[in-house]
């Protein structure tokens, strides 16, 4: 009696040594930690996982304890996706001693994997898992944004080389104008003239939206911005066997302040691109559908718009707002790269979800204004 009573006892005094504390306390954190981590021993054999790990392979904690990676490779729970990626993962770092990887999962999040191993560990092998999505999109915004600076500076040095030999052209043939009307060909002059103002007109619009220009800004409800550009674009749609669709809830006024043609010009292209989406999988879907939404809270705007064309892989996903970057034969690539010029100087946003087969939605956010008048 006495023995058990000292042996409980001792449990209890065990139990609260300072050293035992601390260990529960660096357990924990190690547990609760955002990142995931994964610990096996010199055998191959799991020897901790944390929450957070157990989390992204998608498995509970218990039926990892004792495995080996082998046994953790044909766990029923983790999908043939997630077993692809860690076999992958342990060749690069078995065969070409890498010990950073960084991997992209079945929702376009990026992970950072680091592999810890050596002598440091004494034959233990430790795997950590971050996300660093937000850190990719700042990367990639940052990268964006020089690439746009280039763009700009490009666009407007071209645009300067071809309107010089213009005017130069526009003056000669206005000289020729007489000689011509004498030989009873003022149509030919008429028709240059017209040409060339038409390229002029284009050199211009074309810098005016990839320059970074201030937008030239005024107040307007969404809802007519909406209803104007769909009236542009429908008889085209339905010449392309597509149909747009206006979801607007007419109780509600919403208002931005914005540069009319551009935001304009924006919506065009993406309805543009959701047109040709379409246009590649018709004899597949049947029916093409673009769906134009609205949302808003108190402080944002967000324009929806869906379609169901072919949707997007994820190399085009990364690529999507690059200048030049197209997948059509007759594309310029630079429809996306200027909507985002503009929203951008409009203090917006565009986000994208696509997927292969079902079709794409582009989210245009941009500040609400309240009306003044
Ligand atoms: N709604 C969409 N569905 C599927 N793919 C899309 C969609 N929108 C854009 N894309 C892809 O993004 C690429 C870039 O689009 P972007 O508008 O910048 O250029 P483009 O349409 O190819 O050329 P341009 O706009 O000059 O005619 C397209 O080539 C296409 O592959
Ligand atoms: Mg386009």
């Amino acid at each position: 009696m006495l023995s058990e009573i000292r042996g409980t006892e001792l449990e209890e005094m065990n139990s609260f040594h300072p050293n035992r504390l601390v260990r529960t306390k660096y357990e924990n954190i190690l547990e609760n930690l955002d990142s995931g981590i994964i610990l096996f021993d010199s055998d191959g054999v799991l020897a901790f996982v944390n929450v957070q790990m157990a989390k992204l392979l998608g498995v509970s904690r218990k039926s990892l304890t004792g495995c080996t990676l082998m046994e953790l490779l044909r766990h029923p729970q983790i999908t043939r996706f997630k077993r692809k990626k860690i076999l992958r993962l342990f060749r690069e770092t078995i065969f070409h001693r890498k010990r950073f990887h960084e991997l992209l999962d079945e929702y376009g999040k990026s992970w950072l994997i680091t592999m810890t191993y050596g002598d440091q560990m004494e034959g233990d092998f430790l795997i950590s898992v971050k996300d660093v999505s937000d850190f990719k999109q700042i990367e990639q915004t940052a990268y964006q944004n020089d690439k746009l600076a280039m763009l700009g500076k490009i666009s407007a040095s071209i645009a300067h080389e071809i309107r010089n030999p213009l005017t130069s052209i526009r003056g000669f043939i206005q000289l020729l104008r007489p000689h011509l009307i004498s030989l009873g060909k003022d149509e030919y002059a008429r028709i240059i003239l017209a040409e060339i103002d038409r390229a002029n007109d284009i050199i211009y619009e074309f810098l005016n939206s990839s320059k970074p220009s201030a937008p030239q800004t005024r107040i307007i409800s969404v809802a007519s911005l909406l209803k104007e550009v769909v009236l542009l674009t429908e008889s085209e749609a339905l010449m392309k066997g597509s149909q747009i669709f206006l979801h607007l809830d007419e109780s509600e006024s919403t208002y931005v302040s914005v540069d009319v043609k551009q935001i304009k010009q924006v919506i065009l292209n993406l309805i543009k691109n959701a047109l040709d989406a379409i246009e590649n999988e018709l004899e597949e879907h049947g029916k093409g559908m673009i769906r134009i939404g609205m949302q808003h809270n108190d402080k944002q705007i967000s324009i929806v718009i869906t379609d169901n064309g072919g949707g997007m892989d994820q190399n085009t996903l990364n690529h999507l707002f690059n200048p030049f970057f197209t997948t059509k034969e007759g594309g310029t690539g630079l429809g996306l790269s200027v909507s985002y010029r503009i929203i951008k100087n409009h203090g917006g946003s565009i986000a994208v979800k696509s997927d292969i087969g079902t079709g794409t939605e582009f989210i245009l956010t941009l500040p609400k204004v309240e009306r003044t008048s």
